[in-house]
């Protein structure tokens, strides 16, 4: 049982060990898990990064891609659209003026009353998502569908506004997509971008479809200018600033359009202007260049756009892309490193993470993250995000946006660069008489106005590069110093997981081991164990089987010295009439009712017993083998005068046929001693006349095959007086079982 214990010990330890080896690895494997999604961070950010020294690589690109632009028609990926805008409002403006904005996530109908004076004296606007279905069907839906609003729009207006003279209203149309302007209020579409796909509107006139609409359902109103929201947006600009020279869309979106001299636009010599400029809308979201910071992820997120190749620049900028792009890298964190606790089966929907979220997420300065955990359980089910891993999701969010808004930056000052007004050209292309000349950039778009992050990366980026030439080197060593300490601080916590983890594992590879030696050590005694218990059930078995054995013996035993007893009985009475009876014994026994019956006759010639040896007659009905002694035998065939040894003979033989042992005369002792022995199981003793007191001394020599069953004083001396010889050989005789 000892055995059996050790092996129960031995189990419960390597159950013990198993769990905390399990909780080991478990923990090893969450480390690991950690380290390759810190890992997947790092390597975003190595290949998102915009160092100076890059972004000055793409603010070069920009400006040369523009020259290629302005030079040809397809001569870049940039396609400096003509405008036919070469007058910008100035605030001189009055009069009611309808506008309608089709370009990003909603579409919005307005109209304005101008006072002159740069005043606005009234404005009503009304905003309406697109129907996704819109965006994706036919051209006439769309148009219909805007003209409904439109017409709707108009007719709940207000009486108080002045009308125009023939009632005919002019419209101005803000359609944020590539259009090839062939009048200020005419332009065919030349693609589609931020997820709109109506194939049959490609190549037709824009302006023209929206009339058809109109006058379909009866509303008279006309496009009287066809212009991109970067057109608006710098003639804003212009209208309260007239410094405004450029103007930059950061929203679903991304573009640029900035006042050029007519001259420097190659493509279209001759073109004549009343101020020797016209706006030109660059379409600067298909900018390309080698030095853009691209990442797997923007290359995946292009592979699977209905635009392939293209907007390549608006997919690293804009808000139509960011959200996807963080979607695209936490889904790879997820499904590589398991570090979000729920399944994040959301991720891998596609634009599931609008940019809006995503700004919320890296905008949230609680400490913590509690903004980060509510988008990631309210719109990717993903709960129970740990704090740090919250942390990583802001950092990815961080990393994605810095790199936008970098990029945006260097877009501008590239654009800035082409016209002389980057400040680094020295008189001819910023100053004025030794006076900087004022450059006002108009910026507009979801994106910048309600992020304020990106407003800060946008001007950090925009900093680094446009602050003049000797304070550079000091602004780029700042900012690898940020960069690095922000860096550093980041990973240094990583470092020490990474230490962690190389510890946890070897710890784990030493538990391993343990447990493989004591898993072996426990199929080793276990082994043993089974062997021992198998014995201890044949032991069982055979201890039963003895029991059984021995009761049934011991059952027998009593059946036949009950039957020894009967026997008894019988001899008794049978010998009563033997002419060996010792009388001082036997007289008061004897009852002397008891028929006297014929002994055998011992000596007698002419028995039958004589020739045979032995005889059985009937005694009492009972049948008894009678034997004839040895001594008898020889005496019949020898001399008559051995009459001395024939009495002992007699007695002798007297004596085993009432006692069934073996009675001898021990003559080595001075008094009377006479030696017993039962022959068939070796139980001999010796019983000593003690004559002054007329006893016999009983002492067992050998208790032979009789130590089981032999009482308690028959293993020890008894002196018992001559009355008592028949009760004594009585009760040996019930135990030597003689019959
Ligand atoms: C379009 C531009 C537009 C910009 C911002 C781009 O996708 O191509 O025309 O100005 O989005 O709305």
């Amino acid at each position: 049982m000892g055995k059996v214990g050790l092996g129960l010990a031995v189990g419960c330890a390597v159950v013990t060990c198993a769990i905390a080896a399990a909780l080991v690895s478990h923990r090893v494997r969450r480390r690991w898990r950690w380290g390759q999604a810190v890992t997947l961070v790092r390597e975003l950010e190595e290949a998102c990064d915009t160092p100076v020294g890059r972004l000055r690589q793409v603010v070069d690109a920009m400006a040369v891609e523009m020259h290629a632009g302005l030079a040809s028609d397809g001569g870049s990926k940039l396609k400096m659209l003509l405008t036919f805008i070469d007058n910008l409002p100035d605030g001189t403006e009055e009069g009611t003026y309808y506008a309608l904005d089709l370009g990003g996530t909603n579409f919005r109908v307005l109209r304005v009353q101008l006072g002159g004076k740069g005043s606005m004296m009234s404005h009503k606007v009304e905003s309406q998502p697109i129907p996704q279905e819109l965006m994706t069907g036919t051209s006439e839906e769309l148009f219909n569908f805007i003209a409904s609003i439109l017409k709707r729009f108009v007719q709940s207006e207000n009486d108080g506004f002045q009308q125009l003279p023939d009632d005919r209203k002019d419209l101005g149309f803000t359609f944020s997509f590539p259009v090839k302007q062939l009048s200020i209020s005419s332009g065919v579409l030349i693609k589609w971008t931020k997820g709109f796909s109506i194939e049959d509107a490609v190549g037709k006139d824009i302006a023209q479809c929206l009339n058809e609409a109109m006058s379909k359902i009866g509303l008279n109103m006309r496009v009287a200018a066809l212009v991109n929201d970067t057109v608006g947006t710098l003639a804003l600009g212009h209208y309260n600033d007239e410094d405004t020279v450029a103007a930059v869309i950061i929203g679903t979106g991304t573009n640029a359009c900035y006042l050029e001299r007519t001259d420097a636009i190659i493509k279209c010599q001759g073109l004549l202007t009343n101020s020797g400029a016209m706006v030109v809308n660059m379409e600067w979201g298909n900018f390309w260049s080698s030095h853009l910071p691209r990442t797997s992820y923007d290359i995946a997120l292009d592979d699977e756009s209905p635009n392939r190749n293209e907007q390549g620049f608006e997919k690293m900028i804009s808000g139509m892309y960011l959200g996807d792009i963080v979607r695209r890298v936490l889904y790879r964190m997820a499904e590589e490193s398991d570090i979000f606790l729920d399944p994040a089966k959301n991720l891998s929907v596609p634009f599931i993470l609008r940019t809006p979220l995503m700004a919320n997420m890296l905008e949230d300065d609680s400490p913590d993250l509690t903004q980060v955990g509510r988008v990631l359980e309210e719109h990717l089910k993903i709960s129970r995000v740990p704090l740090k891993v919250r942390r990583l999701v802001a950092r990815v969010c961080d990393i994605v946006t810095r790199r936008a808004a970098r990029l945006a930056a260097a877009g501008i000052v590239g654009m800035l660069k082409k016209t002389g007004r980057d400040g680094s050209g020295g008189v001819e292309s910023g100053r004025t008489r030794g006076k900087p000349r004022r450059t006002v950039v108009a910026v507009e778009g979801g994106l910048y106005i309600g992020y304020t992050m990106f407003k800060q990366h946008e001007v950090l980026g925009g900093l680094d590069i446009s602050i003049p030439n000797q304070m550079e080197p000091l602004n780029t060593k700042l900012y690898e110093k940020y960069k690095n300490l922000k860096k550093r601080k980041f990973f240094a916590e990583d470092e020490w997981n990474r230490k962690r983890d190389t510890d946890l594992r070897s710890y784990q590879s030493a538990m391993e081991d343990l447990i493989e030696e004591m898993k072996n050590a426990n199929e080793r005694l276990r082994a043993e164990l089974y062997s021992f218990q198998e014995q201890y059930a044949n032991c069982e078995k055979s201890l039963l089987e003895e029991s059984q054995k021995s009761k049934e013996l011991s059952d027998e035993v009593g059946r036949l010295q009950n039957l020894l007893l009967k026997k008894n009985d019988i001899s008794d009475r049978s010998v009563m009439s033997s002419p060996c009876t010792i009388a001082g014994v036997m007289s008061t026994e004897i009852p002397k009712s008891l028929p006297r019956q014929k002994t055998p006759d011992l000596c007698d010639e002419t028995s039958p017993i004589q020739n045979k040896g032995a005889a059985t007659r009937t005694y009492d009905n009972h049948k008894v083998e009678t034997k004839v002694p040895d001594c008898c035998r020889r005496n019949m065939v020898s001399s008559s005068d051995a009459s001395e040894d024939c009495c002992n003979c007699v007695f002798q033989t007297l004596m085993k046929l009432l006692v069934g042992m073996d009675f001898s005369v021990n003559r080595q002792t001075e008094s009377l001693c006479l030696l017993v022995v039962h022959k068939m199981s070796g139980y001999s003793f010796s019983l000593t006349w003690i004559p002054l007191e007329g006893e016999l001394m009983y002492r067992v020599s050998s208790l032979g095959t009789l130590e089981r069953v032999a009482l308690d004083w028959m293993k020890e001396d008894v002196i018992f007086s001559t009355a008592m010889c028949r009760v004594f050989f009585e009760r040996v005789s019930r135990v030597t079982g003689h019959c």
